[in-house]
């Protein structure tokens, strides 16, 4: 059986949180991280916006934003973070945060259970703090309405007693900026987006960029990546900085086993071919979708949870993960419905088309 939410274990950093998985040996898109990759990870986080790599706009705009309130002696608006898993959400909230010069306190939604855990964390806040709430869509009704007078007015509404004697009595707490991390944020309530001033979609990297995160990341491994090797890792990632990352441990390791240790185009080639990562990324669980769509399905159009029960993958996986890079690669097509394969799906397969 799956776990109801297995589409955590890629960006969860807590290893308990990781689902048990199919027995297929390597799962690129959403494989388990080992307590070195969590290591790894940390180590190529970037600190600061001149390390973080693409999503120009973005970093020119957080520039701005956090110049001017400096200088106006304020703390930086409440800013939201929405995209896929590994673009960047996380380490975008540590690098705001370190701009700012401020502490930064993590918590995530689906962490905060009561009202109170969440009354406890505002009320120990230093004035200037940034608290990150990550996957924040998972927060609770009730607890989200304590955030609510807390982001608007730095305020925190209590309620004493019960029944007929109870009343509310009013608690200031220190400015601070909130940041919250999504993958979905469809699932926003309207007034919890409305609260905040500053929102940004991070969107999928081009292959220069990630490029440019792979032989960054090898300088710090202090792994040798030739140029085109790095292009080739980066053509190869889902426009996802951490599946680069992850890319380039795997054929550094196969380098050094089967090779000198030092990449170059031959060896990176020879690497994505044994781990089964194809020219456009797309691992076997990505195969698996295309071919159950093309060749199972015939090209009609499949329910979502029929889909998933057909790959044997979770349904919120399927929709958050894998899903947005096929729809984005024009692989698939969402229609009222259901999911469908596109013509360039059939060619990337080799498979037939049906008639029309
Ligand atoms: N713009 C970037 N430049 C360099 N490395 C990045 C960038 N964005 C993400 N990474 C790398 O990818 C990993 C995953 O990023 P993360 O912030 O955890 O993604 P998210 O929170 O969106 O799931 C990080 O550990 C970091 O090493
Ligand atoms: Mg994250």
């Amino acid at each position: 059986m799956w776990e109801a939410d297995d589409s955590r274990d890629l960006w969860d950093d807590t290893p308990q949180a990781h689902a048990p998985r199919a027995p297929r040996g390597d799962r690129f898109v959403t494989g388990n991280l080992t307590t070195d990759d969590l290591d790894v990870e940390r180590s190529l986080r970037p600190q600061k916006l001149d390390d973080y790599c693409g999503q120009d706009h973005i970093k020119q705009s957080l520039r701005i934003l956090i110049e001017a309130a400096q200088s106006r002696g304020e703390c930086l608006d409440h800013v939201i973070f929405s995209g896929p898993p590994g673009l960047g959400k996380t380490t975008l909230a540590t690098v705001v945060a370190n701009e700012l010069g401020a502490q930064i306190k993590t918590t995530s939604g689906p962490a905060i259970e009561r009202t109170g855990d969440l009354a406890a964390i505002l009320t120990n806040l230093q004035p200037g703090d940034v608290l990150f709430i990550d996957e924040i869509h998972r927060l609770n009704r009730s607890v989200e309405e304590i955030l609510y007078p807390a982001m608007e007015d730095f305020a925190l509404d209590i309620v004493i007693g019960k029944g007929p004697a109870a009343r509310s009595i009013r608690l200031e707490i220190p400015h601070f900026t909130l940041i919250g991390a999504t993958t979905r944020s469809g699932m926003l309530t309207g007034p919890l987006r409305d609260r905040f001033g500053i929102s940004f979609r991070l969107d999928y990297y081009a292959i220069k960029d990630l490029a440019q995160i792979v032989l960054r990341s090898a300088s710090i491994l202090g792994v040798s990546v030739d140029e085109d090797s790095a292009q080739e890792i980066a053509s190869r990632s889902r426009g996802t900085p951490r599946l680069a990352n992850r890319l380039l441990k795997r054929v550094r390791d196969y380098a050094q086993v089967r090779g000198t240790g030092a990449v170059d185009i031959a060896i990176a080639r020879e690497a994505l071919e044994f781990f089964e990562i194809d020219e456009l990324g797309l691992d076997w669980m990505d195969i698996r979708i295309l071919e159950r769509l093309a060749k199972t399905y015939h090209g009609r159009p499949v329910g979502l949870t029929t889909l998933a029960s057909a790959v044997g993958e979770d349904p919120s996986t399927l929709e958050d993960v894998y899903e947005p890079y096929l729809l984005q690669r024009g692989l698939i097509v969402r229609t009222p419905q259901g999911r469908q394969a596109t013509l360039a799906a059939f060619e990337h397969l080799g498979v037939e088309p049906p008639r029309a």
